[in-house]
């Protein structure tokens, strides 16, 4: 069996942090997240993966999977995001006829895809699809389920025919690429998914759906990476390989190798990150500081901080934030008592 990756979506939904990064290269929980998602295939005993990017996203996804051990993986180009099951097109040749894990670059699973896996080679369908009840299925593609058959799948339906949303976890054999090929773009202009498992109902294919053991988690908004975050962080194991001077640290704390953390108070779940610094500062539960950040004299908590930023002097606790790399937030002693800030396109900024 193999794998595709989807990471080549614009991830309109979170810029500004996806202006200069694709959105399964941001750090949750101190890691990018496409990381998770191979590891979760390669546990799954798969070792042959395609990665589908765009022109956009290709050279940081590659960076980020860079070096990683044991797993072969292609690169495979989507001109353009043009939907879930153009982007199974583009890799069509590389996947030939063999059955495959189609995994959403920017979906979190906390137990994995093995059951997804297991449940495919065991009963043989066309298709299997994860499926999650959610309170609100209208943003989601839904599903209409008998007997543990898939019998209608309706893409964000304004009414929805049941609360079963299609998680990013779908395996595939290559009958889905001929009907991935006969497609019609859909309304909103996009080669849909559940149009192409659609096909396969109605050319009388067995599609399975299994349900999700656990969170699953889709980070389209800065909220669903704060919950990632928040989720991820419970599990870790606390563990201070850095420097800790006069300072308390509660619960599930890690503290990386090359970290500093000085005269200050961290509850956990937390984790402050290689080569970072915190001073004077208290850092509260869910919050990730990442590679070379820095909190000095400031207050945050329920946050995500990436890599080499900088949050100094700040009066006020900061909580629900994500910081992007290399972003500073600090206050100007003396006066004017002003704000002065520096946004990039479609920042935001809630000021307290
Ligand atoms: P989406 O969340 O549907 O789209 P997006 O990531 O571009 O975000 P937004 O809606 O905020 O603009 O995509 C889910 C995953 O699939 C994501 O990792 C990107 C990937 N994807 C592709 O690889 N190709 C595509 O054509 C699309 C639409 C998404």
């Amino acid at each position: 069996m193999k794998a595709i990756i989807l990471a080549a979506g614009m991830g309109t939904r979170l810029r500004p942090l996806t202006h200069t990064r694709p959105k399964p290269t941001i750090r949750v929980a101190g890691r990018p997240i496409i990381h998770y998602a191979v590891e979760n295939i390669v546990a799954a005993g798969i070792r042959e993966i395609g990665v589908v990017v765009s022109p956009a996203t290709r050279d940081d996804v590659q960076a980020s999977l860079n070096g990683y051990a044991g797993v072969d993986i292609e690169y495979i180009l989507q001109e353009k995001p043009q939907g879930l099951a153009h982007a199974l097109s583009t890799a069509r040749d590389w996947l030939a006829d063999s059955p495959f894990v189609m995994y959403l670059g920017d979906n979190l699973f906390e137990n994995g895809i093995v059951p997804f896996v297991e449940k495919f080679n065991a009963d043989n369908p066309q298709a299997l699809v994860a499926l999650a009840a959610v309170k609100d299925p209208r943003q989601f593609g839904v599903a209409v389920v008998q007997d543990g058959r898939i019998v209608r799948l309706v893409e964000k339906p304004q009414d929805p025919p049941s609360n079963l949303a299609v998680a990013g976890i779908y395996v595939f054999t290559d009958a889905i690429h001929e009907v991935v090929a006969g497609l019609e773009p859909s309304g909103r202009g996009e080669y849909e998914i559940t149009d192409a498992i659609q096909g396969l109902i109605g050319r009388g294919a067995r599609v399975e759906g299994l349900t999700v053991e656990g969170w699953w988690k889709d980070t389209g908004k800065a909220e669903d990476l704060l919950d990632a975050n928040r989720l991820l962080l419970s599990g870790i194991e606390p563990q201070v390989a850095g420097q800790v001077l006069d300072s308390r640290l509660v619960g599930r704390v890690v503290v990386e190798d090359g970290a500093v953390v000085r005269e200050s108070t961290i509850i956990g779940p937390a984790l402050i990150a290689a080569g970072s610094l915190v001073e004077n500062a208290f850092v509260g539960p869910f919050t990730a500081i990442g590679p070379k950040a820095e909190v000095r004299d400031s207050e945050v908590e329920y946050s995500i901080v990436a890599d080499r930023a900088v949050i100094k002097d700040v009066a006020t606790r900061l909580q629900e934030c994500v910081i992007g790399v290399g972003a500073r937030v600090e206050s100007r002693r003396g006066l004017p008592r002003a704000h002065r800030l520096v946004l990039g396109d479609e920042s935001r900024v809630e000021i307290g």
